[in-house]
């Protein structure tokens, strides 16, 4: 249904849960797809993901094993897609790895709080300033947020936090000169419960309330990623979609 026919896309967090099915979904849709991941553990789940793209669909992918929490993380993502992106073009790039912490605000470590905040925040900042050179006319650059950034939930604060900022990345990037003048959309999705590890490791009370209600699988989501990648949806921009079945409506 969406022809992303020869676009070169960058999935961060592409071994497991969203990410997976998000980089399955472009290759199927026609990118080539550079799948990031970090912990060794992942190599075969994420090593798994770049074969199937290759071998069923037209699309080329590559691995690129890197913590999105690094200092040097828009350097060694940028080198990633000038050496595998043959015309130096990126016309995607879907900001998905993250971690989540549950924590009261009083047992929150200054550790914890670098650890959440450089990879579901810092990264995807600079990783888009090192990339923003390479970005194509009319690129795509999405955020995988959560309901958690405007729903306030208990134990939640900082993981919320870091979503906050990316849905500020999201309203304020599209009204400056290097994104108007390629007509570079910038749009998150504000993910409610989705069957991942993620989900699966949030605790069983707060779990079960969630599960009163439908919990999405990784594809609902990766769809919606590919909707807002299409050509169709070049007036969505500087928009946090909700992509939670009305668990937040504003
Ligand atoms: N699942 C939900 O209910 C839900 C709800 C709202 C929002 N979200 C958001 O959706 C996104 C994906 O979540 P998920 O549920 O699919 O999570 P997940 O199942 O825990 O998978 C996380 C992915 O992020 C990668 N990752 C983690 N830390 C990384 C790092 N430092 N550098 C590079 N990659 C890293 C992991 O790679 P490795 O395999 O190498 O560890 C893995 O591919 C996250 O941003 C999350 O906040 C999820």
């Amino acid at each position: 249904m969406f022809e992303l026919d020869g676009k070169n896309a960058i999935v961060t967090g592409g071994s497991r849960g969203i990410g997976a099915a998000v980089a399955l979904a472009l290759g199927n849709a026609g990118c080539n797809v550079i799948v990031n991941y970090t912990s060794a553990s992942s190599e075969i789940k994420a090593t798994s993901i770049v074969d199937e793209i290759n071998s069923t669909t037209k699309g080329k992918a590559y691995l690129l094993q890197a913590d999105v929490g690094a200092d040097n993380i828009g350097e060694i993502v940028a080198r990633a897609a000038h050496l595998h992106f043959a015309n130096g073009a990126v016309d995607i790039i879907v900001h998905n790895a993250g971690v989540s912490v549950d924590k009261a605000m009083p047992a929150v470590t200054p550790q914890d709080w670098a650890h959440i905040m450089n990879i579901n925040a810092r990264g995807p900042f600079f990783i888009t300033q090192s990339v923003e050179p390479m970005l194509a006319d009319k690129a795509k650059i999405i955020f995988m947020s959560s309901v958690s950034a405007r729903a306030g939930f208990v134990d939640d604060s900082l993981y919320a936090g870091s979503k906050a900022a990316i849905e500020a990345y999201i309203k304020s990037w599209p009204k400056e000169q290097w994104a108007r003048s390629r007509k570079i959309s910038v749009n998150g999705l504000a993910v409610g419960p989705c069957e991942t590890d993620m989900f699966a490791a949030i605790p069983q009370e707060y779990q079960a309330g969630f599960r009163e209600n439908p919990v999405a699988e990784p594809t609902d989501i990766a769809n919606l990623v590919l909707l807002l990648c299409s050509e169709k949806a070049i007036w969505i921009n500087g928009s946090i979609v909700n992509a939670n079945n009305a668990m937040l409506t504003n």
